[in-house]
């Protein structure tokens, strides 16, 4: 990597930096996750226990990390994932993190809790912004917030269903940031405790927009984080199934996947149901503690839709070669949400920027050591020892 990129030269070394510069409170909110946290650590762990072969002698100076998806080019099969609040690690945090992504060639989800307006962030996305939607339990008011989404231009758009119910969060408790945010001393101490958060975000945060809001909420929600518990009764409901799936199938036109499913019965239904894929995710070790790892669920949810939808895998990616791997067990992306936060809370958009540097540089090199010219050369034979979940021949070769 030529440009030294802000002594970050991983991931974790741009989480370490976030650390440093973020509230207590705010910096769990991105890097932590639900209960045990089992869950979020195995996200990671079962990457790094895939050993893959080296191949020599390949000829690998003509190889691409590019790819195709959608109708679109990326430089490599990777996008940003939706993070909420993406404003509070840096001032307007989800424009930089667009336009990351524009640079780099790569999808970026503006999510419908951005403190930013949806316009904003497409605006800064130059098409290669997709939406993610939480339907709200009035299906009305969804219908006429699908209408703004279709009316501002994004093409393509991600139901997240994974949270039929609050998720168990208990360092919050610890941290004083459960939502609804209430100024208490513990979290007030924490704000003052990093003047520099305050300086580049706090304080831009009020000069330009005024308080933390959820601002793309319609009016009939509340919006500041100190309010929240208005929104969640309707963002939450557990009542949501697959008919209101049905329901914004027939009024998107776009590409619409459903985020949040890890089961291979789910990915039939999303499929027969005429979307165009699924995003198997755990929300980051963010909800079910016990869930399996996204990773591991792609073999059978591969094996059980075949090619008739995409298959886009998110929670644990931290290097290059995750992705290498995540390609050859059949998904056709890879996303990630917190890396790019990371990178955003040290730098803003060039921040952001350096992470996706960072994995298109690892992709590409890994590669290039495993004798691979392009990701359609990808598939379970790159695998040494591979363990019993990935069937044998599932993708071919
Ligand atoms: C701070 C934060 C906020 C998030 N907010 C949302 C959200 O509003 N909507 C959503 O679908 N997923 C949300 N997610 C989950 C991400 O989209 C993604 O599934 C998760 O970050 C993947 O795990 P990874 O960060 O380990 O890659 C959020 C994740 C984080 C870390």
């Amino acid at each position: 990597m030529g440009n030294d990129g802000f002594g970050a030269y991983n991931i974790e070394d741009l989480r370490l930096r976030a650390k440093k510069r973020l509230p207590r409170g705010i910096f769990e909110y991105v890097d932590r996750g639900a209960e045990d946290e089992v869950a979020l650590r195995h996200n990671t762990a079962i990457y790094r226990s895939l050993k893959i072969k080296n191949r020599v002698l390949a000829d690998v100076s003509e190889r691409t990390t590019v790819t195709e998806l959608f109708g679109h080019k990326f430089a490599m099969p990777f996008g940003i994932s939706p993070t909420a609040s993406a404003g509070l690690v840096c001032e307007g945090g989800e424009v930089g993190l667009a336009r990351a992504a524009a640079r780099m060639g790569v999808p970026c989800t503006a999510a419908t809790s951005s403190l930013t307006p949806m316009e904003e962030i497409y605006e800064a996305g130059d098409g290669n912004i997709w939406f993610q939607l939480y339907m709200w339990s009035d299906m009305d008011l969804t219908a006429r917030f699908v209408e703004r989404v279709k009316a501002t231009g994004f093409e393509t758009m991600l139901v997240t269903v994974d949270g039929p119910v609050p998720s168990n969060r208990e360092y919050n408790y610890h941290n004083g940031f459960a939502m609804p945010l209430r100024y208490s001393p513990k979290l007030i101490a924490q704000v003052l405790a990093k003047p520099g958060w305050c300086l580049r975000v706090l304080a831009p945060q009020y000069l330009k927009r005024g308080p933390f809001r959820k601002v793309n909420n319609p009016p009939e929600l509340a919006s500041k984080l100190t309010q929240v518990e208005v929104e969640s009764a309707y963002t939450k409901p557990a009542a949501q199934n697959w008919d209101d799936i049905k329901r914004i199938r027939d009024m998107w036109p776009g590409n619409l996947l459903v985020k949040g499913l890890q089961s291979s019965e789910d990915a039939v239904i999303a499929a027969d149901l005429g979307l165009q894929g699924v995003v198997l995710s755990n929300h980051g070790g963010r909800y079910l503690d016990s869930a399996p790892a996204p990773l591991e669920v792609v073999p059978e949810v591969k094996a059980a839709v075949g090619d008739r939808i995409k298959i886009i895998i998110d929670s644990g990616a931290r290097r290059g070669g995750d992705i290498v791997k995540a390609i050859a067990l059949g998904a056709d992306m890879v996303m990630s949400g917190r890396p790019t936060l990371y990178g955003s809370a040290v730098a803003g958009e060039a921040g952001s920027y350096r992470a996706l540097e960072i994995f298109q540089t690892e992709m590409d090199r890994v590669i290039a050591q495993i004798g691979v010219n392009g990701i359609d050369e990808l598939g379970p034979h790159i695998f040494w020892n591979p363990p019993d979940w990935i069937p044998k021949g599932v993708v071919a070769s």
